[in-house]
């Protein structure tokens, strides 16, 4: 029976992290993911890229002072921390975590392995 791991890949190496969008998100993908990295204070989020209300490219938005990253499109906003809409619709985007090291950001998926799988 498989088991679920989570598995770490690095998604953005040290120099990209250093030239940072002055709206403070990054369009980023992985492993087939599009998603939107928001920067906080020294602390990156990681999120889906695609608004779930019409599906706007969400690192075109903006962050606003209450930590929530608003859709350019209809500027619902969502939770750069929790993914959770905030503006009271009931959308939610899939968060991932996220690791900084001296490499650069990290990003942790879940994947499916092998009970004997120790890789991760
Ligand atoms: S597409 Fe994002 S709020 Fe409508």
């Amino acid at each position: 029976m498989f088991r679920k791991v989570l598995k770490w890949h690095l998604l953005l190496p040290l120099e990209e992290l250093n030239n940072w969008p002055p709206n403070g998100l990054k369009r980023a993908s992985i492993k087939g993911k599009a998603l939107c990295i928001a920067k906080r204070q020294n602390q990156y989020f990681a999120l889906a890229n695609k608004c779930p209300h019409a599906g706007a490219d969400l690192s075109t938005g903006w962050l606003n002072t209450k930590e929530e990253i608003v859709c350019p499109l209809h500027r619902f906003t969502f939770h750069c921390g929790s993914g959770e809409n905030t503006s009271g619709h009931g959308f939610y985007l899939e968060n991932y975590p996220t690791e900084l090291r001296s490499d650069g950001l990290w990003l942790g998926l879940h994947q499916w392995a092998w009970p004997w799988d120790q890789s991760s």
